[in-house]
């Protein structure tokens, strides 16, 4: 492939800008690849103007993710002209889901782009970037070899904080038709349990309390025990659990098919998992779901949530909802606000259908008018948000255990988190960040909750007696 020349440096620039859009897991991808080049020398910036390499880590997921990366490339451009003028050095990546979609045009379009990855390359970075340094030109790198990057990526590691996220599965083979996961992230791929346990160690050690283990079909994670046995992703939760020093577990995102009697046995058993769990459903009407290529109807929905429910009765559910499915009714719309009403959401995200290209629901025939979508989506929200209300609401009064992840807004306080993900603040000394406390919750705030020691507990700072 023929690219430009490129003035570019023979030594790799020294600070690197991440901008992420989108999942949990490009965050966590985000940080990875910060981790990979670091050892070439590169330290975080604060801004893409303060930086000698910018890396965009874009979304595909919904409309204007195109959009909205050739509108901030147009910004760098300018950063990088002004650069080379001066004699300087500008690198510009593009990584993520549309890296992997739309390599080839992004580099025709913007060829002032040095380098773009998908998601599976990211452990070639640290070769490509010397490799552009050294050469010249473009580089690209969009192949499927996911065993290969986690193989790579476990050689990482490192602070995250209080809570940390883990990928333990990559990619989705169930092929819902409106969604472009199953092409931008491939096959489900699901990492040794040994190298989840290793991270997990190490991001305990390097101070985690919580850690959330994270894929786009995280519940259908698999490998082989300690034992050598097959196990699932409850016995990966236990394992990270036993860990001394982990407080919190949690694992996000689950898909109903894949909600195994084991797993929702662990919701039961195993203290340190959280009682909260995403799992999107998409929609209430069978006959949408089924269009949906989701493979579970709602009753099955609401077993799982009886199920569930049964195990852990304190469990909060969140979900996701795409409205104007094409081919979505008014009728269909109503199943969805009952099936909403019937399982009582604790949080929930609302979308609009946006058609993907290449999707299979893209080309359906009956795709729903913008405007009978957009008040269908303010129906539903407006339901939700009642529903998130009275949740939050039911906290007044209530003693629960918060893990204390840094400091509050205001001086003097310290901010935190509910098992049900909730924030917390609380008048206290900064000591007890990175503990877990039984606090009262004594107000409940639009965006928050207030809490209080619990009787006898006075958070004084350690003094000797
Ligand atoms: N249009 C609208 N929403 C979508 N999602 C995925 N693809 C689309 C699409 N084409 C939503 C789903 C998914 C969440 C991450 O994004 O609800 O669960
Ligand atoms: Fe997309 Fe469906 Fe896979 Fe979720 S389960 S990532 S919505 S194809």
């Amino acid at each position: 492939m023929t690219r430009r020349p490129a003035a570019l440096p023979q030594d790799p620039p020294r600070r690197l800008f991440v901008r992420t859009w989108g999942c949990q897991m490009n965050v966590y991808d985000s940080s990875r690849m910060q981790d990979l080049l670091r050892p070439l020398g590169f330290r975080p910036a604060e801004s893409p103007e303060a930086a000698d390499m910018v890396i965009l880590n874009t979304c595909h997921i919904r409309e204007k993710a195109s959009e909205k990366l050739f509108s901030e490339l147009g910004r760098l451009r300018a950063i990088k002209a002004q650069r080379e003028a001066a004699g300087g050095k500008f690198m510009i990546a593009v990584a993520g889901c549309v890296a992997q979609a739309e390599g080839e045009e992004i580099l025709a379009r913007a060829p002032f782009v040095d380098l773009v990855t998908g998601p599976q390359s990211y452990h070639r970075l640290p070769e490509m970037v010397a490799r552009v340094a050294r050469a010249g030109g473009a580089a690209i790198e969009t192949d499927f070899a996911a065993e290969e990057k986690f193989d790579r990526l476990a050689e990482a590691g490192g602070a995250q904080g209080i809570t940390a996220f883990l990928t333990v599965q990559e990619g989705c083979d169930k092929f819902c038709t409106f969604c472009v996961v199953p092409y931008t992230r491939g096959a489900e791929i699901s990492r040794p349990m040994a190298a989840v346990l290793a991270e997990a160690r190490a991001l305990v050690e390097a101070g985690a309390r919580e850690i959330t283990l994270i894929g786009q079909n995280v519940n259908a994670w698999h490998g082989a025990g300690p034992d050598g046995k097959p196990a699932t992703l409850a016995a990966l939760i236990r394992a990270v659990a036993e860990i001394p020093g982990s407080l919190r577990v949690r694992y996000t995102t689950s898909h109903p098919l894949e909600m195994d009697a084991a797993l929702i046995a662990a919701h039961a058993e195993e203290p340190k998992l959280m009682p909260w769990l995403h799992l999107p459903v998409q929609s209430g009407s069978d006959r949408t779901l089924r269009a949906m290529n989701r493979r579970h109807t709602a009753a099955d929905y609401l077993r799982i949530v009886g199920a569930l429910r049964a195990a852990r009765p304190d469990i909060g559910l969140s979900t996701d909802f795409i409205v104007g499915f094409p081919g979505e009714t008014d009728a269909d719309f109503q199943a969805t606000l009952d099936l909403v009403r019937a399982v009582g959401f604790a949080a929930a995200f609302s979308f609009k259908y946006s058609a993907r290209p290449g999707t299979p629901a893209a080309g359906l025939p009956g795709q729903v008018p913008d405007d009978v979508a957009d008040a269908r989506l303010a129906a539903l929200q407006a339901l939700l948000s009642c529903q998130q209300r009275d949740f939050n609401a039911a906290m007044l009064g209530r003693t629960v255990p918060v893990l204390w992840t840094g400091p509050g807004r205001h001086p003097g306080q310290v901010a935190g988190r509910t098992p049900w993900l909730q924030p917390v603040h609380m008048t206290a000394p900064p000591g007890l960040i990175g503990q877990q406390t039984m606090v009262r919750i004594r107000a409940v705030l639009p965006n928050s909750l207030a809490a209080e020691p619990t009787e006898g507990d006075h958070f004084s700072e350690p003094h000797a007696a």
